[in-house]
C-alpha cells in the first residue's frame, strides 16, 4: 500500500519546471567564479568580467534576452572554451555547455529560491563597493565640465559654418549665371567665415563627440564629413585668390553644398532621432 502511494507520488516533483537558474548557479560557482571576480589572480579573467559572482551580472553581460543566440554565453558554451584550456580547471562539459544554452535561450531565469548569488561571501564583500561605486555621483573634475561644456558649443557653432558655405555655393550659382564679379567678392567674405567656423566645429564635434556617448556608424559618417567639409572649405578659402574661376573649384564649392547637407541631416538624427525629418 504504502509503495503503491510512493510510486503514485515520486512522478510529481519530476513534471516541475526544471530550475534553470539554480543548475547554472551551481555550475558558476563549480567552475567560473574562482577566475571571474575582482580579486582574481587571473587579469584577463578579471578584465574580461569581474562579476561572476553575482548571476545578475552575468545575465546582463554575457546573456542576451533580445537575441539569445547571440548571447557571448552561447558562443562560449557552444565552442566550450571555457575555462581556459591551459587552466587548472576541466572545461565545461557537453551537458554543461547545454545547461548553459538552455539558460540562455530562456531568457536567463534566475534561480527559484530567489537568490542570485554564485558566491554569498564574495556577495557580502563586493556588493556595497559595487553599490557604493553606482549610487556615487561621479564627481567630474572643472577641466572635464570645461570640455563637456565646448563639446555642448558644437550646436550652436555649427549653425555658422552651415549656412555661410552654403550661401558660398549658392552665390556661386549666381557668378556662374550672371557673370557678376560682386558674387566672387561675396563668396570669399562667406568663405572666410565659414571655414574657420567649420574646422571649430569639427574640433569641438569631436569633443561632443566623446563626452555624449554616441557612437556607432550614424557618427562616423557624420564625423568625417564634418572634416571633409571643414578641409575642403579651408582649401578653397586659400586657392580662392588664384583658382576660383575653375571648374573643380565650382564644382567643389557644390559638393561641400551636399556633402554639408548630408552631414546636417544625420547630426539632426543622432539628436533627434531616425525618422525625424518624415512626414
Ligand atoms: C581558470 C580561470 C577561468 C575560469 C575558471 C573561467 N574563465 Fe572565463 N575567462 C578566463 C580568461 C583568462 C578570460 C579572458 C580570455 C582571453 O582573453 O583569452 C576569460 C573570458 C571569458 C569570457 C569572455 C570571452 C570573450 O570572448 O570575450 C566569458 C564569456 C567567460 N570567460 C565565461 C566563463 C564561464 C561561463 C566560465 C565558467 C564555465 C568561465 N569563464 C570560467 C578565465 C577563466
Amino acid at each position: 500500500m504504502l509503495v503503491s502511494l510512493l510510486l503514485l507520488c515520486a512522478p510529481l516533483p519530476l513534471q516541475q519546471e526544471p530550475d534553470l537558474g539554480g543548475a547554472v548557479r551551481q555550475l558558476f560557482a563549480d567552475k567560473c567564479v574562482q577566475c571571474h571576480h575582482p580579486d582574481s589572480d587571473s587579469k584577463k579573467a578579471k578584465r574580461e568580467f569581474d562579476q561572476a559572482w553575482d548571476l545578475r551580472a552575468v545575465a546582463s553581460e554575457w546573456g542576451d534576452n533580445l537575441d539569445p543566440e547571440m548571447a557571448l554565453l552561447v558562443e562560449i558554451a557552444e565552442d566550450r572554451s571555457m575555462p581556459p584550456e591551459d587552466s587548472d580547471f576541466l572545461p565545461v562539459t557537453e551537458a554543461e555547455a547545454q545547461l548553459l544554452i538552455d539558460w540562455a535561450m530562456a531568457s536567463t531565469p534566475m534561480p527559484a529560491d530567489g537568490n542570485p548569488f554564485v558566491d554569498l561571501e564574495m556577495a557580502v564583500r563586493y556588493l556595497p563597493q559595487v553599490e557604493s561605486e553606482a549610487l556615487a555621483p561621479v564627481e567630474k573634475s572643472l577641466w572635464q565640465r570645461i570640455l563637456i561644456l565646448l563639446g555642448h558649443i558644437h550646436a550652436p557653432i555649427i549653425h555658422f559654418p552651415v549656412a555661410f558655405l552654403l550661401i558660398a555655393s549658392l552665390l556661386r550659382l549666381g557668378f556662374l549665371r550672371t557673370g557678376k564679379e560682386a558674387c566672387l567678392q561675396l563668396e570669399v567674405f562667406c568663405l572666410w567665415i565659414g571655414a574657420p567656423t567649420a574646422v571649430l566645429a569639427a574640433g569641438l564635434g569631436w569633443l561632443n563627440a566623446a563626452n555624449s556617448g554616441a557612437g556607432g556608424q550614424e557618427l562616423f559618417l557624420h564625423r568625417w564629413i564634418g572634416v571633409s567639409v571643414a578641409a575642403i572649405s579651408v582649401l578653397l578659402l586659400i586657392l580662392h585668390k588664384r583658382m576660383r574661376r575653375k571648374k573643380w573649384y565650382s564644382l567643389l564649392l557644390f559638393a561641400l553644398a551636399i556633402a554639408i547637407g548630408g552631414g546636417a541631416h544625420l547630426g539632426g538624427e543622432m539628436v533627434f532621432g531616425e525618422g525625424y525629418m518624415q512626414l
